[in-house]
């Protein structure tokens, strides 16, 4: 049995796959494998091991419908047509949990960053602006106490709402398809409308996957309900946000500061006005990337990989209707 990989992972990972008799090929060249090359690839193997941008659509599972397990190195699935993938019956695989922690301290920093305009802040030092010292300009926000709005209060947005309420005392309030009662118990979150979150939001924390439904909801409509002084926060996927009516709404003061580590399009162009304002940081999709959450991602996928090719089911599958 033979498993391509799209990128070189955590060794702990590779081992697991080894020492299960696996053969394994790994992409070593940073770039993008293109999508014929990636089907090229998996023409050789048995399974993949999907690392990055990799589309996993009706095209890619229908030209590789031979595989017989495709384990994510994500939690996230927005590029796998997984109705598609059941359809064929190629079981997908994913890492939740494991990278919780991780993407909530991004999630903290990242409303602490913009609240206090840190990224800006230290910019000014690297072009020599370190000057004057003026009482007045530069000032930040404080988030002690304030309200944390939740939008997909999972594993990763109880993390956040957790370090919120826990060291900033912050009050929690979420909105969900469902209620989360563990999470009511934990933080004392509230459950509201969206248009509550919007409107009672100080800071406003995405954690949903991207979804048809989720996909540019965050867009002029929804900035123009928030408050003026909230800071927005995305852990999660760039596309829920609408980046120029974010632009708009961050230039004109409609809402006050922003903390993105997913932008739309990935990667963030370097001229992009994003990255010149004073109130807003951010981050090159980063939010997994500890030792920690990376090498605990790497042995799941391989676990998935390897419960597939034994044709058990996947210890962390995403399309469950399959078992
Ligand atoms: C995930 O696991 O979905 C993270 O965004 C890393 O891609």
């Amino acid at each position: 049995m033979k498993v391509y990989i799209t990128r070189i992972i955590p060794s702990i990972g590779v081992d697991i796959l080894k020492e299960a008799g696996i053969e394994v090929v790994e992409w070593a060249e940073k770039r993008d494998l293109t999508q014929e090359e990636l089907i090229a690839h998996c023409k050789e193997c048995d399974a993949l091991l999907s690392v990055g941008s990799n589309k996993i659509d009706h095209h890619f599972l229908n030209e590789s419908s031979h595989l017989k397990v495709i384990a994510l190195l994500s939690v996230g699935y927005d590029r796998v047509d997984v109705a598609e993938a059941t359809r064929l019956r190629i079981p997908i695989g994913n890492t939740p949990d494991v990278l919780s922690n991780a993407t909530a301290d991004i999630a903290f920093l990242l409303m602490l960053a913009a609240s206090r305009k840190a990224f800006y802040m230290h910019k000014k030092i690297l072009n020599g602006e370190w000057g004057f010292h003026d009482p007045t300009v530069d000032l930040g926000i404080e988030i002690y106490g304030k309200t944390l709005g939740i939008w997909g209060l999972g594993k990763i947005g109880l993390e956040m709402a957790k370090r919120c309420a826990g060291a900033y005392k912050m009050k929690v309030i979420y909105c969900n398809r469902h209620n989360n009662p563990h999470a009511e118990k934990e933080v004392n979150a509230t459950k509201v409308s969206f248009d509550e979150l919007l409107e009672q939001s100080d800071v406003l924390s995405i954690h949903t996957g991207l979804t048809d439904e989720t996909r540019g909801r965050f867009n002029k409509d929804a900035f123009s309900k928030m408050k003026s002084s909230s800071i927005f926060v995305n852990t999660a996927r760039g596309a829920i946000h609408n980046e120029e009516d974010l632009t708009e709404a961050l230039k004109n003061g409609t809402i006050w500061g922003a903390g993105l580590d997913v932008t739309d399009p990935e990667p963030m162009h370097a001229t992009n006005p994003l990255l010149n304002m004073p109130n807003v940081a951010v981050l090159p999709h980063i939010g997994s990337a500890t030792k920690k959450a990376r090498d605990a991602m790497a042995v799941i996928a391989a676990e998935n990989i390897v419960a597939g090719l034994q044709g058990k089911q996947l210890p962390h599958i995403v399309n469950h209707e399959l078992y």
